[in-house]
């Protein structure tokens, strides 16, 4: 027998994750990255479940944009998180774009950012977007394969008062393939 396949299927986080979600979530803050978005801020994890169930149907105020977010599992695992902005603001315009993903650390390095940006386009074709902004610090050279492996033309690079440097890519969405 081979190697197990490893493939990664996104779905919407449910009650029963929330162990998994929460150790991701503070492996994360270690690097300063938030891997569930707000959650800091939320009551409880259904609070929290339930704001983005709002989100996901455009229930939100201004700043706050429609946003689908998704855990990456491979089998049961959590291995990383995909939201994908329905519109963007005037933030997100500058920095951060129409998607965001992140690997655990232990799970890096084997594909599975390609994998959450594959599917974050087809999510995003779903909602109706035929372009994504994607954004990423120039020395995040993970993030700046990802993007350019999925087509990504660079626009350019500009500069965030705290976000610091940020290369700001377009990807065409084809037809549905
Ligand atoms: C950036 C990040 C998502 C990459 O995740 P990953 O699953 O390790 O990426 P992949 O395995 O899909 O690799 C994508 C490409 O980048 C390369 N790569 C990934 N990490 C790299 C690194 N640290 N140094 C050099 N190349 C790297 C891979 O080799 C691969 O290129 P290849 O296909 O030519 O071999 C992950 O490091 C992460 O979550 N970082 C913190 C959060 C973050 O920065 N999110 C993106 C915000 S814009």
């Amino acid at each position: 027998m081979g190697e197990p396949e490893r493939v990664l299927r996104v779905r919407a986080l449910t009650a029963a994750d929330e162990p998994q979600a929460r150790a991701a979530h503070e492996r994360l803050a270690v690097d300063g990255v938030d891997f569930c978005l707000g959650l800091d801020d939320a009551e409880s994890w259904a609070a929290w479940l339930d704001q983005g169930e709002r989100l996901r149907a455009g229930e939100c105020i201004p700043p706050w944009v429609p946003e689908t977010f998704v855990g990456g599992f491979v089998g049961s695992t959590l291995v990383g998180r995909l939201s994908v902005r329905h519109e963007l603001n005037e933030r997100l315009a500058l920095v951060g774009g129409h998607l965001g993903y992140a690997v655990l650390p232990e799970h890096r390095r084997r594909g599975y950012a390609g994998d959450l940006m594959r599917e974050g386009l087809r999510i995003a074709r779903d909602v109706g977007l035929d372009r994504v902004l994607a954004t990423c610090s120039p020395d995040n050279i993970g993030s700046v394969r990802t993007i350019e492996q999925a087509g990504g033309v660079l626009q350019d690079v500009v500069t965030h008062p705290t976000a610091g440097l940020k290369r700001r890519y377009w990807i065409a969405l084809g037809e549905a393939g």
